[in-house]
């Protein structure tokens, strides 16, 4: 079974050395376990534990304002890839966004990162910009990717269906802490 659980810093204490673990794997330039307490306490970010057969084996992090959501943090457990895991986390932040009137999500992306961009495409993000020397670690570019969600919901059909289909065939859907993706 799988399930999302907002982080609060009522919950999150238990969690924090796996998300070290799964950040530590995952990214050149790692959160700190702090940089996550901040998230959590923070009312703007929508810090999620992915938990599946009850153990957490990913995580997103996005920032909710008015009218867009910007996506500062996601990653699954290496060992737990490649199996629709990051789908069912970039589908539910969809779905809440669908729900609030958000009109537009972006974030950023290491340009060497093929499967997350991939994965983005996938959703019909498309590549709006590029933050030359973004990345710290080895001077690589940012892409800057947005996905138009009055595009996405602007199709036939309610947005209950809308976001099941985003669920069920992602592939045909239309659609920082600097430098840690
Ligand atoms: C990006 C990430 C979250 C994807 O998670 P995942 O659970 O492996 O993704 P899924 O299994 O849901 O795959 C969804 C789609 O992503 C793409 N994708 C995933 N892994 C891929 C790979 N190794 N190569 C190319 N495309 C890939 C595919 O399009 C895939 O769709 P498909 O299964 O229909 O081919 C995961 O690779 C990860 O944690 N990476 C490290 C952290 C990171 O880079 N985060 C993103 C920062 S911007």
């Amino acid at each position: 079974m799988i399930s999302l659980i907002r982080m609060t810093p009522e919950n999150i204490e238990p969690y924090l050395e796996r998300i070290r673990e799964i950040e530590t794997l995952s990214f050149a330039g790692p959160w700190s376990i702090n940089a996550f307490r901040q998230e959590a306490m923070n009312p703007v970010s929508h810090l999620h534990g992915l938990f599946v057969n009850g153990a957490l084996q990913g995580y997103m992090c996005f920032w909710l304002f008015e009218d867009e959501i910007q996506l500062v943090n996601i990653a699954v457990h290496p060992k737990e890839r490649g199996r629709g895991l990051g789908r069912f986390l970039v589908t539910k932040m969809i779905e809440l966004a669908l729900s609030r009137a958000t009109q537009r999500i972006w974030l950023e992306v290491r340009v060497s990162n093929k499967a997350a961009r991939r994965l983005y495409e996938k959703f019909g993000f498309v590549e709006v910009g590029r933050r030359p020397k973004y990345y710290a670690d080895n001077n690589e570019d940012a892409i800057v990717m947005a996905l138009a969600l009055a595009e996405t919901a602007s199709g036939e059909g309610s947005r209950e269906e809308q976001t099941s289909q985003l669920w069920t065939t992602p592939s045909s859907s239309p659609a920082s802490r600097k430098g840690s993706f």
